[in-house]
């Protein structure tokens, strides 16, 4: 069972893909936060953020894996910690740039595709329905209108980085949305097959809810027993 959940940052992405995983017993995969190690081992390597050879090498050579529950998910970086380094707005931008580096992805798809393979799946990024795993069980889009997915954003940094404006943090997700959206290589895009989810007037719950239901319409429908036996049934 692999479950992509694509989308804008901020639209509930990582939040519900917890959520998913831990009531479906599967794995999560956060697929930015690999985008995320590699911008930072190309910082800390000192190397030339505009050489995409370079980049790329820095990005390759790097040992990214993802460890531990959804919850409690570590990010490490050639074995150490970087689950709150990855999280400042230095790697949240170069996350995005180096992304659009064509020789970056195909290494990490690779990885991403490895992992999926192992077993139960659920991931989320940008790319999963329509690139990673074309051939997902169920593929959801989340979305959600800037401002609340800024507004989101805010509340979440504003804690780390008390001199943050909430214009600030929306001229950002425009920049990426944009960015993300428009490189030539595996852009940002509703996979023809996805179930469209707007959260900007939902709740977390309200959310979840409606993915589950479509979730077990899915089952139902290939009949699939397993892994899928610990979905629970409808009330
Ligand atoms: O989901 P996130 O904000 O942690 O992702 C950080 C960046 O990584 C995002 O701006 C674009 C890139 N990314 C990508 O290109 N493909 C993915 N599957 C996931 C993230």
């Amino acid at each position: 069972m692999i479950i992509a959940i694509d989308g804008p940052s901020g639209a509930g992405k990582s939040t519900l893909g917890k959520m998913l995983a831990r009531a479906l017993g599967l794995l999560y995969i956060d697929t930015g936060a690999m985008y995320r190690a590699a911008a930072l081992a190309v910082v800390e390597a000192g190397v030339d953020t505009n050489d995409a050879a370079a980049v790329a090498a820095c990005a390759q050579a790097a040992q990214i894996e993802l460890a531990g529950e959804p919850d409690r998910l570590r990010v490490l970086l050639d074995g150490h910690d970087v689950t709150e380094a990855i999280r400042t707005e230095q790697i949240t931008r170069l996350s995005s740039v180096i992304s659009t580096i064509p020789a970056v992805r195909r290494d990490l798809v690779r990885c991403q595709r490895e992992m999926g393979a192992r077993g139960g799946v659920v991931l989320d990024g940008r790319d999963i329905g329509t690139v990673v795993f074309p051939q997902a069980d169920v593929k959801f889009f989340l979305t959600a209108v800037p401002e609340a997915r800024a507004q989101r954003r805010y509340e979440e940094d504003k804690r780390k980085e008390p001199g943050l404006s909430f214009d600030e943090t929306l001229a950002d997700i425009n920049t990426r949305d944009r960015r993300d959206s428009t490189r030539a290589d595996s852009p940002l895009a509703i996979a023809a097959d996805a179930v469209v989810i707007d959260t900007t007037e939902l709740s977390v719950d309200e959310v979840f809810a409606r993915m589950m239901e479509v979730i077990r319409e899915r089952v139902d429908k290939s009949k699939v027993q397993s892994p899928m036996s610990n979905v629970p049934s409808q009330p």
